[in-house]
C-alpha cells in the first residue's frame, strides 16, 4: 500500500498509527494499531472518534491485515466486528459494508486494499467540496458558533463543520469562532480550539451554558455543526447538545447548517427515531480520568444518564452542507436524502 498521512492518521510501510486523541491537547502521543481488538478499544475510548475517522481507521486496519496475509474468513470477520463498533455514526457502518462487497470477487485482497485507500482518499476531496459549498453561506466578519470536534482529527481531510470554518478564513473574511467546550468529553475545548489555535483562527473557548446568553446578545452570526448520521427526513444525529444549539439558534432567528460528507447520509433510517444513539459510561459525566487519575466532582455513586449524541430535527435547520451542495428543505422534502417522508417532529 501507498503510504498516507493526515492530522491524526498515518500509514508507513503498512503499518497503522494512530493520533491518541483522548490526550490532546497537552500530549501528542502516537499509538500502534495492528489488530482488531487494539482498534475497537481505541474508538470505545475516543482515541479514535468523529464519524469520518473511524470509519477510515478501520477500512485502513483492514487493508493493513489483508497486506499482512490474513485469510478470508479472518478478514470477513475483521470487517463484521469493527462494524459495530459504535453504534451512531453510519459512516463505519457504510465503509464496511464496501468493503465486505469487496470480499465477493477472486481478486479480493487487491479489491480490499484498493476499496480502503480510496475511502481515505475520497475523504479529503469530499471535505474540500463541503468547505467550497459552506463557505459560500458565511458572510465577512462573521462570528459562527461550533459544538464538538469536526476538523482535521475527525476526517482524512481538513473536516466537515470545521473545514468550512477553515475555508471561510482562508478566503479571508475575517470570521472568528464561538468554541463550545463540549461536555462531557469536552471535544470542543480540548481538540478544536487546539486546531484553531494551530490554524491561526480567531476563536473564543464556552462553556456550552453560556451559548443563550451569547446568541441574545446578538453575538452569534451562524451555528456550524457537523453530523453522525442524517436520515432520509433531514433529522440528523451528532453530539450531545447539538438539538440543543439548534432549538436556542431558531428562537434567536440565527441560520442553522450542519456539514456532512454523503457518506453520513443513511437513507435507510426514515427519520431521527431510527438512529441509535450510543450510551456511554457514567464514569464519563461524574467527573474526568486523565494522566494524573480521576477526579470526581459528583457522588461516586450518582445515578449518571450519558447519551453521547441527540438529534436535531429538520425542521430546526436551515442549510445542510454536502459534498454535492447545499440543500434547503424543499431539496430534502423531495427526498434529496432518501425516499420521500413527512417529518418526524
Ligand atoms: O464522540 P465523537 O467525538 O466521535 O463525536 C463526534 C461528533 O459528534 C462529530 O460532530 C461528528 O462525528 C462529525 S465529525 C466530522
Amino acid at each position: 500500500m501507498q503510504d498516507r498521512e493526515c492530522l491524526a492518521l498515518r500509514l508507513q510501510s503498512d503499518r497503522l498509527q494512530l493520533l491518541d486523541q483522548s490526550r490532546l491537547p497537552q500530549v501528542q502521543d502516537w499509538f500502534a494499531v495492528d489488530d482488531v481488538d487494539t482498534l475497537i478499544e481505541a474508538i470505545h475510548a475516543l482515541r479514535t472518534r468523529g464519524a469520518p475517522m473511524i470509519a477510515i481507521a478501520a477500512a485502513l486496519l483492514v487493508a493493513v491485515r489483508v497486506q499482512h496475509g490474513d485469510e478470508h474468513a479472518a478478514i470477513a470477520d475483521a470487517i463484521e466486528r469493527l462494524r459495530t463498533a459504535r453504534p451512531t455514526a453510519v459512516n463505519l457502518m457504510h465503509a464496511m459494508d464496501a468493503l465486505r462487497a469487496a470480499l465477493d470477487g477472486d481478486d479480493w485482497r487487491v479489491a480490499v486494499v484498493a476499496t480502503a485507500e480510496a475511502l481515505f482518499d475520497d475523504d479529503r476531496a469530499l471535505c474540500n467540496a463541503m468547505a467550497e459549498h459552506g463557505a459560500a453561506l458565511v458572510a465577512p466578519g462573521e462570528r459562527i458558533l461550533t459544538h464538538c470536534n469536526t476538523g482535521g482529527l475527525a476526517t482524512a481531510g481538513i473536516g466537515t463543520a470545521l473545514g468550512v470554518i477553515r475555508r471561510a478564513h482562508e478566503q479571508d473574511k475575517g470570521i472568528s469562532v464561538w468554541v463550545d467546550e463540549t461536555r462531557p468529553l469536552l471535544q470542543g475545548g480540548r481538540l478544536t480550539a487546539w486546531e484553531l489555535g494551530e490554524l491561526g483562527i480567531d476563536y473564543r473557548l464556552i462553556a456550552d451554558s453560556m451559548a443563550a446568553s451569547f446568541m441574545a446578545a446578538g453575538q452569534v452570526d451562524r451555528v456550524i455543526v457537523g453530523a453522525d448520521r442524517i436520515a432520509a427526513n433531514g433529522d440528523f444525529a451528532n453530539k450531545i447538545g447539538t438539538y440543543g444549539l439548534a432549538v436556542l439558534a431558531r428562537h434567536h432567528g440565527i441560520p442553522f447548517a450542519v456539514v456532512a460528507p454523503h457518506t453520513t447520509v443513511d437513507p435507510a433510517c426514515s427519520s431521527g427515531d431510527a438512529i441509535p444513539i450510543e450510551q456511554r459510561d457514567a464514569a464519563e459525566v461524574r467527573g474526568v480520568t486523565g494522566a494524573a487519575g480521576e477526579l470526581c466532582w459528583a457522588p461516586a455513586n450518582a445515578r449518571v444518564a450519558n447519551p453521547a449524541f441527540d438529534v436535531t430535527p429538520a425542521a430546526l435547520i436551515d442549510h445542510w452542507v454536502l459534498d454535492t451542495g447545499v440543500y434547503e428543505h424543499a431539496a430534502v422534502a423531495e427526498g434529496v436524502f432518501g425516499p420521500k417522508t413527512t417529518a418526524a417532529r
